[in-house]
């Protein structure tokens, strides 16, 4: 049993309150947001509304304090080394494509290659694919196993080719696998590999710890850790950093401009071009206040109840097709019923008010090698409730019953 009072965590969700009957499993494509964050975000748009690093007067340098003090509430949540390690971006898709730019225009040279596994989301596969003809540069794979686990012996393989990056989810979005990454990362860092977590998933399962974790750069948002949308994270090691050509320009991260050319700002205004999202890395700041109040073993532990219970119940539901293991999971199941469209299923359950994710999940390559259709996705978060797990699964009995009638 687990000594996490998820009623008592519910309870700091508005969402909850004011839509009493929905049972929400979508939280792999996001969040709900504490009191905490909602008030923070609402309390700087009303009394403390200005832009950021530019006006003379003091409600902007109010502003500019706590855009700063949200990035220096990451760098310690990440356990980076500098504040100018963390800059903030619209999410992890633009933090992928900052850095697939970057690396491509600087880093990497024709032949260079790139190692991906097959459990990415498209943002960890276009992002690179939009420059890989033009540059010259090969992405390699590493396969999956029977168990649908990531083939080690084919990454091995891999490194021996010496890649210059190794880009991985810590999390598969649509399997809900943890990659072993500590491992993976660490023989990438000894093959002479710059190393990216894709930590999408993984920032709700895990606090990252950067430095232990041999990466080089993780990329995260902010509404899959219970924070806004159009928030999210590019860390990367500092030296790496400044070796990146900025996507965009304008804004702060300019030290000088002539119509010759340009000098660019030092990091990390360098990597943040435009007005930022001041309220947005104010409401991170909040989430990582709001989560940090918690104990993140008990967090996990309890997310694993929620599965094992899931797990456990459909065992006695004749027809699934489960493509989730339970074992190396972070919370999420995605299954079919046998001879059923997902989103025939998904929309029983929206009947019932039931709340999942139907489709591919934004990982295409990942269905052929699946040779499924699509699936449906439960992704569980701390607030669901053992009850609605129950729930759930009742929904779920009656919805294969209406499929096979
Ligand atoms: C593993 C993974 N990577 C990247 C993304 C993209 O995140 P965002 O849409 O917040 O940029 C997601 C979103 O679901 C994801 O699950």
């Amino acid at each position: 049993m687990s000594d996490f009072n998820a009623v008592a965590f519910r309870q700091h969700f508005p969402f909850f309150v004011n839509q009493p009957a929905w049972v929400y499993l979508d939280n792999a494509a996001t969040t709900h947001k504490p009191k905490a964050v909602l008030e923070a975000t609402d309390h700087f748009y009303r009394t403390q509304n200005s832009n950021v690093h530019r006006g003379a007067h003091q409600l902007s340098q109010v502003a500019t304090t706590l855009y700063e003090d949200a990035r220096l509430a990451v760098k310690n949540y990440l356990n980076a080394a500098d504040v100018a390690e963390i800059i903030f971006t619209s999410g992890t898709t633009a933090a992928l494509n900052q850095l697939a730019f970057g690396l491509m225009h600087t880093v990497l040279k024709p032949g260079d290659r790139i190692v991906i596994s097959a459990l990415e989301h498209h943002a960890n596969i276009v992002s690179w694919q939009l420059h890989c003809q033009r540059f010259g540069v090969i992405i390699d794979v590493i396969p999956l196993n029977a168990d649908l686990q990531i083939d080690l012996d084919a990454y091995q393989k891999l490194l021996a080719l010496s890649p210059k990056v190794v880009s991985l989810t810590q999390v598969s979005n649509t399997l809900g696998t943890i990659l072993p990454l500590e491992n993976m990362l660490r023989e990438a860092k000894a093959a002479g590999a710059i190393t990216v977590v894709d930590g999408a998933q993984g920032i709700a399962w895990q606090r990252p710890d950067v430095q232990q974790l041999a990466a080089d750069f993780y990329c995260f948002s902010a509404h899959k850790l219970y924070g806004p949308t159009g928030i999210g994270v590019l860390y990367g090691k500092k030296a790496l950093l400044e070796q990146l050509t900025p996507l965009q320009g304008g804004g702060e991260m300019i030290e000088s401009v002539s119509f010759a050319g340009s000098h660019f700002n030092k990091l990390p205004a360098r990597l943040e071009a435009g007005t930022p999202n001041i309220a947005g890395a104010i409401g991170l700041a909040a989430a990582i206040a709001f989560l940090s109040q918690f104990d993140a073993e008990q967090l996990k532990s309890y997310k694993r109840l929620l599965l094992k219970t899931f797990h456990d119940g459909l065992q006695q539901i004749p027809g699934i097709v489960l493509l989730s293991k339970l074992e190396n999971n972070a919370g999420i199941l995605t299954l079919n019923v046998a001879g059923e469209h997902p989103a025939d299923l998904a929309s029983l359950l929206n009947e019932q008010q039931i709340a999942v994710r139907a489709g591919l999940h934004c990982t295409m390559p990942l269905f052929e090698l699946l040779e499924q259709p699509g699936a449906v996705r439960f992704a569980f978060a701390p607030y669901n409730l053992i009850s609605e797990v129950e729930q759930c699964l009742t929904a779920l009995a009656q919805a294969v019953e209406i499929l096979a009638a």
